[in-house]
């Protein structure tokens, strides 16, 4: 199974945490289907990471690649370097890059467009604010923020889409999973409609996924998967997210 579970350290860990992280997540990991699974550490500690997961089949990839390859960006990684290390996925446009990185829809774009060109599988984050989704905005913000980031990409490209609603972001709260099940369905149409040639490989939800609620997300037929941020820093708390994922899907 392609990757459907990733974790998103975000600006977190240390060398103990890691070695912490992994021996509680193998304490608890109940499957041997480790191959959906993704960690996305700060870069800097990727070598680490890959020293105490092992050969056990984990998936590592990077919160964010630079919109050109090489030059003159000083403090930026290139997916080419991300492809170098055997990085396998990136995060692209995540709304923390949009909000205090300043990330406009033509930047996630030329961003996507080099993880293709890498063999980096990309993973588009979208969604849309408390506002957006008070106003009954949200389908719209979803349909122009894709449309934005996927016009300009090849048509053989691959792609990961994950729904996060900026609201739900380390906030405890979560729409009900019928409703995320409407829009990553919303969205699989948008993507085969508008761009039929890309290859949407899966729908994953990210905002305050928990091992309460994964069975509720998980039982819903178009959340594939999910992309966790504050619950994935416990290794015995993604583990038993895993367990459930493995369960349902
Ligand atoms: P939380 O799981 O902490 O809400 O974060 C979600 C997220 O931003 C994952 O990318």
């Amino acid at each position: 199974m392609p990757l459907r579970l990733i974790a998103n350290w975000k600006l977190n860990g240390s060398l103990e945490f890691n070695d912490q992280w992994a021996e509680n997540f193998f304490k608890n990991f109940s499957n041997s289907n480790l191959k959906s699974i993704g960690i996305a550490p700060a870069s800097l500690y990727i070598d680490h990471i890959r020293k105490v997961i092992g050969d056990s089949g984990i998936e590592i990839g990077v919160q964010n690649i630079c919109d050109v390859e090489s030059g003159a960006r000083t403090g930026e990684i290139s997916a080419t370097m991300i492809k170098d290390l055997g990085c396998k996925f990136s995060l692209i446009g995540h709304s923390e890059r949009r909000i205090f990185f300043n990330e406009s829809n033509q930047t996630i774009s030329k961003k996507l467009i080099l993880a293709n060109n890498n063999s980096v599988m990309p993973i588009l984050c979208i969604g849309e604010s408390a506002e957006e989704n008070e106003r009954n905005d949200t389908h719209d913000v979803l349909k122009f923020q894709i449309d934005e980031a996927l016009k300009d990409l090849f048509e053989a490209s691959s792609l990961i889409i994950a729904y996060e609603p900026v609201w739900a972001i380390g906030s405890g709260k979560i729409p009900n999973p019928e409703e995320i099940n409407s829009v990553h369905k919303m969205i699989k149409d948008v993507v085969q409609s508008r761009f039929p040639k890309i290859d949407l490989k899966s729908v994953l939800y990210g905002g305050s996924v928990s091992s309460e609620n994964a069975s509720s997300l998980f039982a819903q037929e178009h959340i594939d998967g999910a992309l966790i941020g504050g619950a994935s820093l416990d290794g015995k708390e993604f583990a038993q997210i895993a367990n459930v994922f493995n369960e349902l899907k």
